[in-house]
């Protein structure tokens, strides 16, 4: 595959799903491992010298339903040369280095454009040319994103202002033709700055841009700052306008969407979710994210089954919620799990395990190759045995948006609809799915 520019994430040779399975827990568990030692063929009677293989152990894999490892083909594109979006076009941002992935995931359907292609924007940046207006498919790896109505230097002086008028001619233009004649509507503005690994350090100066652009706006439309929502869930719950400012390389980029267009409603797309302490393990972050993100949740009383729960983040996230929880994992949960009489933990093989009756919810955070795991919560879709579905997928690999794709394939062709997938803000090498069955 050619590519305008080198990766750099891990290798990974040719990215196929057989190589690098990430293993269960850190060690093998008794009665799921396999000795390689006594049981391994001999070398022969020509190598009697031979240093036998040093014993290993590891998890026996288990036999999926049907053979479901397909390599996904790889796509051959060659994208344009690096450049900052312009107006006219979108601004993506992504988790930083995955940049590549979104790059990959807008050239393959249902995005595959026919006219000029993405490009790579700056770190955590994506231009593209254009997106469907009505309808457009949510993209996993977009993490926030607007369509450009002006750039302008940060530190032009006349930065605010200049935003400030742009705002006024862009949010009339997103309301639409027929809420246009409504007059002004509810918006919320957000001013952030890509993702990077020094902490962000610019936010501060942006949040201070925006209040100044917030500033002249008030004084150049009056009627359309007097609805300011509170925030851009609040301009979404009225149906309103989702402004957002970002700051990227020197650049100020000012746009705005109908606030349900947006990829997210939090700044960036950084949806924090804090912890306590005696939470047992940072993963629930995700759980409790991809609820955020869902906005759905399990009731309290509805039975969840949490296939790989180990050390017990999700389980944890889900008894809290008052949920029975039923925990499928080899490995041990931490005591703050085991205590609550809601739980119900089976040291099994996800892979084996059969639920007794139909669960409201499958959770799964399983570490374990894609395409397999998708295979196995297409299992769980074609046997009627839960309603709805969130799955973190791992992608340790390369071409990523490729087997997301595939990914989604053998969920929605075993039965699961709405098949949604996005890298949370708390994903890392890895996209959460969600789906629901009728
Ligand atoms: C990322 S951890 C899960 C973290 C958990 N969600 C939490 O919040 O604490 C992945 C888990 O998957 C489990 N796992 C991997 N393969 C499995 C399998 N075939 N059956 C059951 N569990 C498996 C591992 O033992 C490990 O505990």
């Amino acid at each position: 595959m050619q590519r305008d520019r080198p990766r750099n994430d891990r290798p990974h040779g040719k990215g196929s799903d057989r190589r690098a399975p990430p293993r269960p827990g850190k060690k093998p568990h008794g009665p799921h491992a396999r000795a390689h030692g006594p049981h391994a063929k001999p070398h022969g009677p020509h190598k009697p010298h031979a240093k036998p293989p040093a014993p290993r152990a590891r998890p026996a894999l288990p036999k999926p339903e049907r053979p479901p490892v397909v390599i996904p083909p790889s796509v051959v594109v060659t994208f344009p040369a690096a450049a900052p979006p312009r107006p006219g076009e979108w601004l993506l941002t992504t988790r930083p280095g995955a940049e590549q992935d979104l790059l990959d995931e807008l050239v393959l359907p249902p995005f595959s454009p026919a006219g000029p292609l993405p490009r790579l924007a700056g770190p955590a940046l994506v231009a593209v040319p254009s997106l469907p207006k009505r309808d457009r498919p949510e993209l996993a790896f977009a993490r926030q994103g607007f369509p450009v109505a002006a750039v302008v230097a940060a530190d032009d002086p006349r930065a605010p202002r200049r935003l400030a008028e742009a705002l006024a001619d862009a949010l009339p233009i997103a309301q639409g033709r027929a809420a246009r004649e409504r007059g002004p509507q509810p918006f919320a503005l957000d001013a952030w700055v890509p993702d990077d690994e020094r902490e962000n350090v610019g936010s501060a100066a942006a949040d201070a841009l925006g209040e100044r652009v917030l500033g002249a706006f008030a004084a150049a439309a009056p009627r359309w700052s007097a609805l300011r929502a509170a925030d851009a869930r609040a301009a979404w719950s009225e149906n309103g306008l989702y402004a957002q400012l970002c700051v990227a390389g020197g650049q100020a980029y000012l746009g705005v969407s109908p606030a349900r267009d947006a990829p997210s409603l939090a700044p960036g797309g950084r949806l924090r979710v804090h912890l306590p302490k005696h939470a047992p393990s940072r993963a629930a972050r995700k759980l409790l994210e991809a609820f955020a993100w869902l906005d759905r949740a399990p009731e309290p009383g509805e039975v969840c089954v949490d296939l790989g729960a180990a050390p017990g983040g999700w389980s944890w996230v889900l008894l809290e919620r008052g949920a029975k929880v039923i925990a499928v994992d080899p490995a041990r949960l931490d005591p703050i799990v085991t205590r609550n009489r809601g739980l119900t933990h089976l040291r099994a093989d996800a892979f084996r395990f059969e639920p007794e009756g139909t669960a409201d919810w499958l959770v799964a955070d399983m570490a374990w190759r894609p395409l397999e795991a998708a295979a196995l919560y297409g299992k769980w879709a074609r046997r009627g045995w839960a309603r709805m579905l969130i799955a973190n997928i791992k992608l340790p690999m390369r071409k990523k948006a490729e087997y997301l794709a595939r990914v989604r394939d053998i969920l929605t062709s075993s039965g699961w609809q709405g098949v949604r997938a996005r890298q949370l803000y708390h994903d890392r090498e890895e996209v959460t799915v969600a789906a629901l069955r009728m």
